[in-house]
């Protein structure tokens, strides 16, 4: 019988990253997750404590992750991130240098670190945002998901020699607690123009759609999924 694939998963205590790690559970996948604290992930799940924030903290996790892989990696999906919103006149500098580090920096890491892990065949998905394309008061927050786009086409001409496929989804307003935390009062969430929040579990689907054979020829994309958000 053959083993289970095998995918690393960093933000898996909640949310979008916990959405996709039952998924991937679901769908007979095994599951190593980063993330500062457990979250009320499945017993399955293989938690790695990792503050993505902390360079030093990340390279850490990525030992203990490469141990636990030494028989290669199937998937990358980087979740974990944070929402700081500001307006010019009122730019914080550490809180620009923290979401650089978790969704930009972490994602270099990961991904340079498993690239050589994962087998042939492999993927690779960024966890974006639609406002990657610039939203007033979340400048700071929109640059970095744009990051990840370049990272994701630059990374999918690399692999694909190898067949492994790099995607961005790029989630909208999606059901979370990120949308609840009290710092982004100034910038409350908007109901898209299908009529509701976007369900965490819809993002772990088209996340799930892309690691299985299904996105096989999907490569150097960002899918959004935000019920009609960007059309305005
Ligand atoms: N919700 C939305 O409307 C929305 C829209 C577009 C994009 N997104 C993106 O979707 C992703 C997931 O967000 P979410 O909505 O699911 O938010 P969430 O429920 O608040 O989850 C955030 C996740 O990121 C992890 N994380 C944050 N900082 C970390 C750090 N320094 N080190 C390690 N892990 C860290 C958290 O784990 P710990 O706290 O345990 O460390 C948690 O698992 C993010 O990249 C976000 O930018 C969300």
């Amino acid at each position: 019988m053959p083993s289970a694939p095998v995918a690393v998963v960093t933000g898996g205590s909640s949310g979008i990253g916990l959405a996709v790690t039952d998924a991937l559970i679901g769908h007979g996948w095994r599951v190593v997750s980063l993330s500062r604290t457990r979250g009320p992930q499945q017993a399955t799940v293989t938690w790695v404590p990792c503050d993505l924030a902390d360079l030093g903290s990340l390279e850490h996790g990525m030992d203990h992750v490469a141990g636990l892989a030494d028989g290669g990696v199937d998937a990358v999906v980087h979740c974990a991130g944070l929402l700081r919103t500001a307006y010019l006149g009122s730019l914080d500098r550490r809180h620009g240098a923290t979401m650089w580090a978790v969704h930009v920096r972490a994602a270099e890491v990961l991904v340079d670190r498993l690239g050589e892990r994962l087998h042939d065949g492999g993927r690779v998905v960024l966890v974006g945002s639609r406002t990657m394309s610039g939203v007033a008061g979340k400048s700071q927050y929109a640059a970095t998901k744009a990051a990840l786009a370049a990272l994701a086409r630059a990374w999918a001409a690399e692999l694909a020699p190898r067949a492994i496929t790099v995607n961005v989804v790029a989630p909208g307003p999606t059901r979370t607690a990120m949308l609840d935390d009290p710092v982004r009062a100034g910038t409350p969430p908007v109901v898209p123009p299908l009529g509701r929040l976007v369900e965490p579990s819809e993002v772990a689907a088209l996340v799930l759609f892309l690691l299985e054979d299904t996105g096989a020829m999907i490569t150097g994309q960002t899918l959004v999924v935000c019920g009609g958000a960007s059309l305005g």
